[in-house]
């Protein structure tokens, strides 16, 4: 495991972007062969994007030869729903940047049969190849995707049902109402992350300090998920200087 230490976030966000880069050209893909990415939304990889766009616009990348994952999805809320993770990807990388739409995957959470979408997204994962760099974020509970505490560190892409911590923190961007927000939400597992070629984990601020220990200075443990990417072969942790406070 590498853990990469930068002074704050701004430049975690520039690293990651460069590596994104990088990876993407040293594979040197064409129509023949994709780079497969797995993706993450939330607020610590706005800026990540917000690089990876400007890269772009100078013409140093293309993703024209790029396929997407998207880690989760909302059940039950339209796409173009503001909190939808569909309207966050549009609005904040994929109609920036010249990514073929049919090659941007993201859960179906109005899918009529939820668990055949989950199943058929772990099969276009494997029809691309599987995935050469997952981008992640954590929680402070050390959650990955929606995988959240007590899951299985070998589950696959799946229906979850929300903790009511979660909801709770989510109602903020659902007009401060608790009833507002999803209930449930698609996923990919813990396994199906851990399957990727490399993990790559942003974590910034001082909140997500103690769950930066538990991810690499303890054991295993599926209450902390990300602990689980300890027995990766290829992980890189990216965090800035406030998310090790708590390292010993
Ligand atoms: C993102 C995801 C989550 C977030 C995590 C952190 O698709 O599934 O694991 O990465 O909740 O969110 P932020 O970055 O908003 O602190």
């Amino acid at each position: 495991m590498r853990l990469i230490i930068m002074d704050n976030a701004e430049k975690v966000s520039e690293w990651a972007a460069k590596y994104v880069v990088k990876r993407i050209k040293h594979f040197n893909p064409g129509p023949d062969r994709y780079f497969v990415l797995g993706l993450p939304t939330g607020g610590t990889p706005l800026g990540m994007y917000k690089y990876l766009i400007k890269y772009h616009k100078a013409g140093d990348i293309s993703f024209k030869y790029v396929k997407t994952f998207n880690m989760d999805e909302y059940v039950g809320i339209p796409r173009d729903h503001v909190e939808s993770y569909h309207y966050y990807m549009m609005t904040n990388f994929f109609t920036h940047v010249d990514i073929d739409p049919n090659n941007a995957h993201i859960l179906d959470g109005n899918a009529v049969d939820l668990q055949a979408e989950c199943m058929h997204y772990e099969q276009l994962i494997e029809k691309a190849g599987g995935i050469h760099l997952f981008i992640g974020g954590i929680g402070p509970d050390g959650h990955i995707a929606f995988n959240e505490p007590g899951s299985s560190l070998v589950s696959k892409t799946r229906v979850k049902t929300l903790a009511r911590e979660t909801l709770e923190a989510n109602a903020r961007f659902f007009d401060n109402d608790i009833d507002k927000v999803p209930k449930r939400a698609l996923t990919v597992g813990v396994g199906t992350v851990m399957k990727a070629e490399t993990v790559m984990i942003l974590i910034t601020g001082s909140h997500k300090a103690f769950a930066l220990h538990k991810a690499i200075e303890e054991g295993v443990n599926h209450m902390w998920t990300v602990s689980a990417f300890q027995q990766h072969p290829k992980t890189i942790i990216l965090c800035d200087e406030d998310a090790t406070l708590e390292l010993k």
